[in-house]
């Protein structure tokens, strides 16, 4: 067993801003590890060039060691750093997106550590749009920084959530409040063509199609393509079960009749009209936007799975941009799918 970090916590505020940047540049310089916010969800980070510390990343998490990293630039300048190669769609893209939550993938320059690549010749890289982490890596340099959860639980997107499984294990955790967008980046490869979606992020298909064309989500089976997602992802820990469609107010009905009285259930919908109290049933409203839905849903999960015995995720109101991305997590992190009730 090992001992445990006396992990700092900085509550970040306008005053202490230039404090905290030393605290956590000169932890992450001496080769530690730091809970750090972008504007998706929290990150664990490390410098890219210290092996030990990107160990004490997957060792923190529990992450499979074929799992590779996104590398948090500040300055695309420092992509010379990682690769040697930036072609036309990425540079569109990063001319558009950056600072932004969109990943691209880029051929890795030789040297690059190869924990960090999870032993690929590719490298993901994105500029994160917070101020206080584009402060932070112009102190120390790219920085390789995965979500801030234990490997397959939802992502961290503010610390209380994740407080309880990654203190002791970091540093140093970085707590501005909840993050603005709530999912993660999307992951997209330009190496190929058409380019290929490998995570659905917060940017969606259309607002890149709108710059670059047209793309195509990769499809299942791929997984080893972004190793990430053959992983079992964003999971709660109790029973979820997402309903895809409802093809009638009365089936609703017939289904909350149905639920038993023994367990406690809670319900996550998206702007429906059940409001109402349901003894034993906790609902929580994720309305009708789609930035606000993506922004609670994993904080919600983690709540709920606290206080209730099991989920269910009803219907989304349409299936388009942002919705698409929010769907992949719904049903990534359900044990079962109904398509139709
Ligand atoms: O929003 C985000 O992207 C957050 C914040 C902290 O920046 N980070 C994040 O990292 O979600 P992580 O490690 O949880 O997810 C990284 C994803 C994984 O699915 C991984 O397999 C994929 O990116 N990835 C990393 N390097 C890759 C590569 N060279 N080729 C394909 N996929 C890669
Ligand atoms: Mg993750």
């Amino acid at each position: 067993m090992k001992n445990k970090l006396p992990t700092k916590i900085i509550t970040l505020t306008e005053e202490n801003f230039k404090e905290a940047l030393k605290i956590a540049s000169e932890i992450i310089s001496n080769g530690g590890i730091a809970v750090i916010p972008t504007e998706t969800v929290y990150g664990i980070a490390a410098s890219i060039y210290n092996s030990d510390a990107i160990q004490k990343i997957f060792e923190a998490k529990n992450r499979p060691m074929d799992n590779p990293l996104i590398v948090h630039i500040s300055d695309p300048k420092q992509l010379n750093d990682l690769t040697d190669e930036i072609n036309e769609t990425s540079r569109k893209l990063i001319q558009q997106f950056w600072p932004g939550p969109l990943t691209l993938i880029f051929k890795a320059k030789e040297g690059v550590d190869k924990k960090v690549t999870g032993g690929l010749n590719t490298i993901a890289v994105r500029m994160p749009d917070n101020a206080f982490t584009l402060k932070l890596i112009e102190m120390t340099g790219p920085l390789a920084a995965p979500s801030a959860n234990i490997s397959g639980k939802p992502s961290g997107t503010e610390i209380s959530d994740i407080f309880e499984e990654l203190n002791g294990k970091v540093d140093v955790i970085v707590d501005e409040g909840i993050v603005r967008c709530g999912l993660e980046s999307t992951v997209i490869n330009t190496l190929i063509n058409p380019p290929v979606i490998l995570r659905k992020g917060t940017i969606s298909k259309e607002m890149i199609e709108k710059v670059v064309g047209v793309v195509t989500f990769s499809s299942p089976g791929e997984g080893t393509i972004s190793p990430g997602t053959k992983y079992k992802h964003y999971a709660p820990g109790v029973k979820t079960t997402y309903i895809k469609k409802i093809s009638s107010p009365d089936h609703f009905n017939l289904l909350m009749g149905t639920i038993s009285k023994d367990k406690k259930i809670g319900i996550i919908h998206f702007g429906l009209d059940i409001e109402g109290s349901y003894k034993n049933i906790k609902i929580e409203n994720l309305s009708g936007n789609p930035e606000y839905a993506s922004k609670f849903f994993y904080r919600t999960l983690r709540k709920m799975e606290k206080s209730v015995d099991e989920i269910i995720i009803l219907p989304l109101p349409e299936h388009h941009g942002l919705w698409i991305s929010l769907e992949d997590r719904i049903e990534r992190g359900s044990d079962k799918i109904i398509d139709v009730i």
